[in-house]
């Protein structure tokens, strides 16, 4: 019965990304709106239930599980779920557990992180000036993020910037965001801005920065060298021979990277997306709740989930329009 999860597209499904919370205590304006309505506590899986979700998960051959949000840190008792994960780190069913974070509370958890097993976390940070900083999180404070990376890499975790390339935001800062990664041994990934969630005011398509854009500019500065090697996420990298540091770039837009996909997505009320960007979901915690004693229903909805994953995501922006969007907040799937 512990037959590999195969979607129809013969794509193995081996990476399980849960977002443990939809609270987060910044308000990044390409996220959420400045009045988001937060879930109330029932609805929430318990901390058990996560486990056992990600577990059957684990059991049906889920090899990497990431933690997310919202911002997963601000999760109540989220250090024992993570310690909870460890007996798969151990049993060699999990290949890594890992998080990606805005880093606010990283400095309080970095060292029980590295305890419970995670070695790598990518931290989200989209500028390095604070004024910017404070104004594209609405409410984060950079010195506190400064912190947690620094505490991050002090604890033993191996850290990656991911950034939203933002058109006439942090364009600017291509080479110095560049520049500081590669003085602090980090790889640093871009991502196209994806429409997703009303955050009222909008407009994508002027925030739109292609990253084959930045990736030439890139080119008119440092020897950039195409790597074959994949971290098992949506991201393809360069290496900059000048620094020796990784540059990813996740395209959605301008590559679309689907056929590779591997992976799908657990809210922290226990529903399954197949892709990030479809409305599709299955709703797994009603059969988890059901029964308390089987896992059998559970894997029986999980399969029944896979088997119609989409092909890929719609967006789309090139006719100048904002095309495929889709109507949840980023942090309801976790990015
Ligand atoms: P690595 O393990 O470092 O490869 O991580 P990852 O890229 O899988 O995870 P991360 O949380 O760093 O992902 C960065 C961002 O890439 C996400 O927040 C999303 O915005 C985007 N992303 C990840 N997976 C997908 C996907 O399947 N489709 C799309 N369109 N975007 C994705
Ligand atoms: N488009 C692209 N990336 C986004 N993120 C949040 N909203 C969007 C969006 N609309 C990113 C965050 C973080 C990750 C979880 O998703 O910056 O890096
Ligand atoms: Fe919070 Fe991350 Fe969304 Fe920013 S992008 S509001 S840090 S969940």
């Amino acid at each position: 019965t512990d037959a590999p999860l195969i979607d129809p597209f013969a794509r193995p499904i081996s990476y399980l990304r849960v977002s443990v919370t939809d609270r987060c205590d910044f308000r990044c304006v390409y996220c959420m709106s400045e009045n988001m309505t937060f879930l109330p506590k029932k609805e929430l899986l318990t901390l058990e239930e996560l486990d056992r979700m990600c577990s059957t998960f684990v059991r049906l051959g889920v090899e990497k599980l990431r933690i997310t949000g919202g911002e997963p840190l601000v999760r109540r008792g989220i250090m024992s779920f993570f310690n909870s994960m460890t007996r798969h780190l151990e049993s060699g069913a999990l290949r890594e557990l890992t998080l990606t974070t805005n880093a606010s509370q990283l400095d309080r958890f970095a060292d029980d992180l590295y305890s419970a097993g995670v070695r790598r976390v990518n931290v989200s940070m989209d500028t390095l000036d604070e004024a910017k900083f404070a104004d594209i999180t609405r409410w984060g404070r950079l010195p506190q993020v400064l912190r947690g990376i620094d505490a991050a890499q002090r604890a033993g975790l191996r850290v990656k910037i991911n950034a939203v390339a933002l058109k006439g935001f942090n364009e600017d800062e291509l080479l110095s965001m560049t520049e500081w990664c590669a003085e602090r041994d980090m790889d640093l990934t871009w991502i196209e801005v994806m429409p997703m969630g009303d955050i009222g005011n909008e407009d994508r398509l002027d925030q739109y920065w292609p990253l084959k854009d930045l990736r030439a500019t890139l080119a008119e500065h440092y020897t950039l060298t195409d790597l074959a090697e994949r971290t098992g996420g949506p991201a393809r990298y360069v290496r900059i021979e000048e620094t020796g540091q990784k540059i990813g770039f996740i395209t959605p837009l301008t590559h679309n990277f689907c056929e590779s996909c591997n992976r799908v997505r657990l809210t922290c009320t226990g529903e399954l997306y197949m892709c990030l960007g479809q409305e599709d979901m299955a709703d797994l915690r009603a059969p988890l709740r059901a029964h308390p004693d089987t896992d059998a229903p559970l894997e029986e909805a999980i399969r029944a989930a896979i088997a119609r994953k989409p092909k890929g995501h719609d967006f789309d922006y090139s006719r100048q329009t904002v095309d495929g969007r889709v109507s949840r907040h980023m942090s309801h799937t976790g990015g």
